[in-house]
């Protein structure tokens, strides 16, 4: 993925893979995104109340949607390139005493031999697919996995994350002691693809010193209400609707900080 095409100041980053989500990232990840807390949650086991079948989960990373979902009762799967995400979701699993079908696999090349009733993407993960028709791929990839009459839910952020942000910086304290920061930054944004880079850099301090850093370069590309509706009925979908905030029935407003689309395989 190039980095050259992107305005703003260029940064050095540009031989790393993007979005990789490595070991301090998927452990910063949990303890900001806790288990369970976030509205999506809620929202996604509600709209998925009642329905049959197996549920797919793209990118689903540590497990913090897929888990109370295999706790609900649903048959869960899940998919994602990042070992060390993948790593948390295990033994998260493990501890709920839930059995979910886990694969290291990503969203352009996944396979598998059977389809499901339903296929999710909470917290935007569908953004950081850079380019539009990588996407169109993914979304027709997304269909033909889904059974007659399946179900698709995808979480976006709005056109307005593409307006300059200040730089994110945070920090926590692990269990053991250690000090985790992150300071996130803008290195470009290109309004002709709807889509920002981000470099973030995580550090685990330990008695003053320094012990670890990653840099973690992402991309994210957002999309347009009208627009993400035309590439689901490109892809085959039909009803498709959305709501915002994860207020069922709401539909998104100016101030609105997440989409959620659902759409159908028609039966
Ligand atoms: C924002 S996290 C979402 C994790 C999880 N779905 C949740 O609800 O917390 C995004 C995830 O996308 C994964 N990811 C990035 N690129 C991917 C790709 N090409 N295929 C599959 N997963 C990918 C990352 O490893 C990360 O776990």
């Amino acid at each position: 993925m190039g980095h050259a095409r992107f305005h703003g100041h260029q940064d050095m980053y540009t031989n790393s893979p993007d979005n990789r989500y490595g070991s301090l990232a998927a452990e910063i990840y949990d303890i900001d995104k806790p288990f369970g807390k976030l509205p999506d949650t809620a929202f996604y086991r509600d709209a998925l109340k009642g329905l049959d079948g197996p549920i797919l989960e793209p990118a689903c990373g540590s497990g913090r949607t897929l888990v109370p979902l295999a706790e609900a009762g649903h048959e869960m799967w899940g998919f994602d390139t990042s070992a060390e995400m993948l790593a948390q979701a295990e033994p998260r699993c493990a501890k709920a005493g839930v059995r979910a079908r886990l694969s290291q696999q990503g969203w352009s090349d996944f396979t598998y031999d059977q389809r499901f009733s339903a296929i999710i993407l909470p917290v935007a993960s569908f953004t950081l697919i850079e380019d539009a028709d990588t996407a169109f791929g993914v979304l027709a990839r997304f269909y033909a996995a889904l059974s007659p009459g399946g179900l698709l839910l995808i979480d976006l952020t709005p056109l307005s994350t593409l307006a300059p942000v200040e730089d994110d910086r945070r920090s926590w304290v692990a269990e053991n002691g250690d000090l985790l920061t992150l300071h996130a930054v803008r290195t470009g944004t290109d309004w002709t693809k709807q889509a920002f880079r981000l470099s973030v850099r995580y550090e685990r301090w330990r008695e003053n010193r320094l012990v670890a850093a990653e840099l973690e370069p992402m991309v994210m590309r957002q999309w347009g209400i009208e627009e993400f509706r035309m590439a689901l009925e490109r892809a085959g979908f039909t009803d498709a609707r959305c709501h915002g905030d994860y207020k069922r029935g709401e539909p998104p407003e100016a101030g609105t900080h997440m989409v959620t689309w659902e759409a159908r395989k028609p039966a």
